[in-house]
């Protein structure tokens, strides 16, 4: 700790007054200003603090990490660390779902809650499969679960997740959507998004689908009951109706995302 010796001999009286203290005296003044000063600067540090991390706080947790935040759980997470049960040969968008995108508990709960509240079959579609792409990768996983999925949902339904990502960060109150409060964790209490979300965002607020996307973040749940039991079994019939299955199974049908299905199926393939 800097002392300003002009100021901490003001604080005694001045020079004269200094002059006059014995050693001793001016050693416990000495001391008294040091533990004085010491618990100003906790007390100004700790002031306007809140329990959340600052943005550059998590980026000074990059080089500890050993993984980047970006990647997905089956190469981050506790998953890549167990042997992944092998797909079927034609598999499904349920093969996948039991088998890769476990636990989907998030996903089902958002869908669950966007078929009780009576939404649209293009926006509980979109509920189910909004986040599913973070078993893969979590970088702007709007944008990589659209792509993903768009070659066999409805296109309400790929816009709906595409754009989720970007309106997570703003409210909408009418609609029901606050920022969650999950956000200053996790990307900082001080974050701004980056300038493409925030062209995105301005986008999608006027384009005559926004309430898809919007629906999504409004199912989107952040605080979760545990001891909800949820099931596919609400959605197999909705998933029949909208989901396009190839018959070559998901990852064999030549589709332009065949190679991102395989690589959720085989991620221990090193090359
Ligand atoms: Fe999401
Ligand atoms: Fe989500």
């Amino acid at each position: 700790m800097d002392i300003d010796r002009r100021s901490f001999i003001a604080s005694l009286g001045g020079t004269a007054a200094v002059a006059a203290m014995s050693h001793e005296a001016r050693a416990d003044a000495l001391e008294d200003h040091l533990v004085e000063r010491l618990d100003q600067e906790v007390a100004g540090s700790l002031a306007g603090r809140t329990q959340f991390p600052t943005v550059a706080e998590l980026e000074a947790q990059i080089e500890t990490r050993t993984y980047r935040r970006g990647a997905g759980n089956l190469f981050a997470g506790a998953a890549n660390r167990t042997k992944l049960a092998p797909m079927p040969a034609r598999p499904t968008l349920l093969d996948y779902f039991n088998l890769r995108f476990q636990p989907a508990t998030h996903v089902l709960q958002s869908a669950t809650r966007a078929l009780k509240t009576g939404m649209s079959e293009d926006v509980i579609v979109a509920c189910l499969l909004h986040d599913v792409v973070q078993a893969l990768i979590k970088t702007d996983h709007g944008w990589w679960g659209a792509q993903l999925f768009e070659p066999y949902i409805p296109a309400k339904s790929t816009f709906a997740i595409r754009y989720h990502q970007a309106l997570r960060f703003y409210p909408d109150s009418a609609a029901g959507y606050e920022y969650p409060e999950l956000y200053f964790r996790v990307f900082g209490q001080d974050y701004v998004p980056p300038a493409y979300i925030q062209e995105t965002y301005k986008m999608v607020r006027n384009h005559r689908w926004y309430m898809e996307p919007r629906l999504v973040t409004v199912n989107d749940l952040y605080s979760f009951d545990p001891k909800a039991v949820v099931t596919m079994d609400p959605f197999v019939d909705i998933i029949g109706r909208h989901f396009k299955q190839p018959k070559e199974g998901l990852g064999f049908d030549n589709s332009p995302v065949a190679h991102i299905w395989r690589t959720i199926a085989i991620p221990d393939t090193p090359l």
